[in-house]
Formats: C-alpha cells, sequence, structure tokens
C-alpha cells in the first residue's frame, strides 16, 4: 500500500490589531488589514498529519481525537482544491511524481488549549492544515502565497503561517490575490516581548467570529468610522512601534484597538458581547498597573471571547504578576515584596 505522510505544527496568533469585517465572504477578503503576534510553538499550537493514500475512499478529519464533518464544509474544501490544484501542476512537469493530488486524504490535528473559546483555534488549525497539505504534496509556493490559501480557510489562519510580528495586508483585488500575511519582524528582533494569556473561560463562544462580523458590518455605524479612518492609521502606527520597538505605543494602539473592535461589537444590532465582568476587571487591573507604576508595563487585548492576552516585555513580569495574582488570589506571600503604603495603595484599586 502507497501512502504518503507529513506533519507540522503551527502556533495561534493573537491580533493586536482586530481583523473584523469582510467584504467577500466567499474568498474571505477583509474590510481592514490587521497585525498580530504569533505565539512561540512551545505555546499554544495545533499539531497536524496528513497522510494520502490510493485506498482512501472519502477525505476524512480528526480534531482532538474526534472525526469531524468539517472536513465537507466548503471552507475546508476551498483550502484543499486550491492545494490539489497546485500539486496537479507539479505532477504535470514532473510525470513521475505520484498522483497524491488525486488521492483521498485523512487529516488528524489537535490543539493543545481550548476550542473556539476565543484563543484562534480556528487560525492555528487551518494553518496548520495548509501547511502539512504543502508539505506532503512538496510544494515551492512561499508562505505569503500559501497565506492566501489558509486565508480561505479562516481569515485569521493567514497571519499563523509566519512567526514573530505579522501583518495581513487586506489587499484591493477582487479575486483576492493581493491579500495575504507578510511577517513584520521575527521575534528576535524583539526578544524581549511576552504574552501572558488569562484563560477567564473555557466555553464555546456562542457567536461565531463569521457570524459576529457579519451582523458588524451591517448593523454598525462605529464599523464604518473603524474602517474608514481608525485601523488604516493605526496599522501604520503599529508597524512603525513594532520596528522600533517602542513598547508604549505598541501597548496604546493594542489596547485602543481590542477596545474598539468590542465597541464595534456593542454597536451591532443587536449587540454582540464578548466579555465578561471578569474581562472587564482584567482592563481595568492593566489600567491600573500602568498607572501605579506610572509608566505602560502591560497592555491587554481581547478577541472574540472573555478570554485576556496580556503583552508585555520580560523585565516587567514581576511587576505586572504581583498585580494579577493578588486580583485573583493564587499565590500567597507576594506582599512581602511591598510596603504597607504600597499596599494600601493596591488594595484602594479594588475597590469598588
Ligand atoms: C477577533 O479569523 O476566526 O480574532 O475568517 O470568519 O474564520 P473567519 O474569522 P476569524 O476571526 C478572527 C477575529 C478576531 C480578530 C483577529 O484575529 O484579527
Amino acid at each position: 500500500m502507497s501512502i504518503h505522510v507529513a506533519s507540522v505544527t503551527a502556533p495561534v496568533n493573537i491580533a493586536t490589531l482586530k481583523y473584523w469585517g469582510k467584504r467577500d465572504k466567499q474568498l474571505n477578503l477583509p474590510t481592514n488589514s490587521s497585525i498580530s503576534v504569533t505565539l512561540s510553538q512551545d505555546d499554544l499550537r495545533a499539531l497536524t498529519s496528513v497522510a494520502a493514500s490510493p485506498t482512501f475512499t472519502a477525505d476524512r478529519l480528526w480534531l482532538n481525537g474526534k472525526e469531524e464533518a468539517t472536513v465537507s464544509n466548503e471552507r475546508t474544501q476551498a483550502c484543499l482544491s486550491e492545494l490539489r490544484k497546485l500539486r496537479q501542476e507539479l505532477e504535470g512537469k514532473d510525470t513521475k511524481l505520484p498522483k497524491l493530488s488525486q488521492w483521498n486524504l485523512h487529516i488528524v490535528s489537535e490543539n493543545n488549549f481550548p476550542t473556539a473559546a476565543g484563543l484562534a483555534s480556528s487560525a492555528a488549525g487551518f494553518a496548520a492544515l495548509v501547511a502539512a497539505i504543502a508539505k506532503l504534496y512538496k510544494l515551492e509556493q512561499s508562505m505569503s502565497d500559501l497565506s492566501r490559501i489558509a486565508r480561505q480557510g479562516s481569515g485569521s489562519a493567514c497571519r499563523s503561517l509566519f512567526g514573530g510580528f505579522v501583518a495581513w495586508e487586506m489587499g484591493e483585488k477582487q479575486d483576492g490575490s493581493d491579500s495575504q500575511a507578510v511577517q513584520v519582524s521575527t521575534l528576535d528582533q524583539w526578544p524581549n516581548m511576552k504574552a501572558a494569556i488569562l484563560v477567564v473561560s473555557q466555553a464555546k463562544k456562542d457567536t461565531s467570529s463569521t457570524t459576529g462580523m457579519q451582523l458588524t458590518v451591517k448593523t454598525s455605524d462605529l464599523f464604518k468610522e473603524r474602517v474608514a479612518h481608525v485601523v488604516p492609521k493605526r496599522f501604520i502606527e503599529m508597524k512603525g512601534a513594532i520596528n522600533a520597538k517602542d513598547f508604549e505605543k505598541f501597548a496604546e494602539l493594542t489596547m485602543k484597538d481590542s477596545n474598539s473592535f468590542h465597541a464595534t461589537c456593542l454597536d451591532s444590532f443587536p449587540p454582540i458581547f464578548y466579555m465578561n465582568d471578569t474581562s472587564k476587571k482584567i482592563i481595568k487591573l492593566c489600567h491600573l498597573i500602568n498607572e501605579f507604576y506610572k509608566e505602560t508595563i502591560v497592555a491587554y487585548t481581547f478577541d472574540a471571547g472573555p478570554n485576556a492576552v496580556l503583552y508585555y516585555l520580560e523585565e516587567n513580569e514581576g511587576k505586572l504578576f504581583a498585580f494579577v495574582y493578588h486580583l485573583f488570589n493564587k499565590v500567597e506571600g507576594w506582599e512581602k515584596k511591598y510596603s504597607q503604603d504600597q499596599l494600601n495603595q493596591f488594595s484602594s484599586l479594588f475597590e469598588d
């Protein structure tokens, strides 16, 4: 029996400038460009293996050990057929190659984090799917080329094909041939940048990103202002802040953009709520921490769910987590590092 196998991992990316809105639902073309940070491979990631064999009778997909019907959905099929087309071209050029493009695929994918809880599981999932099949097919396309395919699976997936700081350029063309991800900077260029995820809830979100953004595009007036004026300016400023390693600017833009995105959700009709009371406490906490130190040491951002992602510089980890632990009461003895006066100030921050 002839069987060909390939495996890859793709990490989660967390947007610091949010993608929210499609101008073309079929091709997943966005209404604005976005920027994200791809987490390290050792953290949250999807691990995907694909096998192709002439004996397989259908394409099949297992996600976290359970067979999914997803393989027959439009988005997955769009990715598979684009990849098969590229493989076919290779097989046309070199007739000795096995005809993998004609064989069915078995795809096995596993996330090491909660699926669909606003932790960008679809991003890592589709990026890993596309990268694994491209590896199996020995495709020669660049990562940006592959990102245009992953984009059709899930918009944010296009950014997970790159590490570090990544921009998804919205493009202008109707066929989506210029709507792709590019790397802004590697993580090595800003190695002390860290992300922490505060898992507020592992529950599946009740409004999917696709449904939510469609409603926002249709009903929110605030959204029109966001895509026309707010995001284009931020896109340039954020790339500048990343290249200049200007944490204060990066943090301000990140927090403002998260708030702007959630404001357009609230401005949708009926409104969409992704954050809960704990999320709001975290926002308040971050602002209080920055005020307390008279310096911006932390930025928060929330995707389509209540879980928080905090960005900070490694040297400020202790300063930041002293507060976080205080709020969530997780660690005893943290207070020994602070004077009574400081402790009184901390406590007053949490009084209503
Ligand atoms: C809030 O990429 O999940 O995380 O293209 O419909 O699959 P689809 O949406 P998806 O939306 C992500 C929305 C976001 C912001 C972002 O990642 O930029």
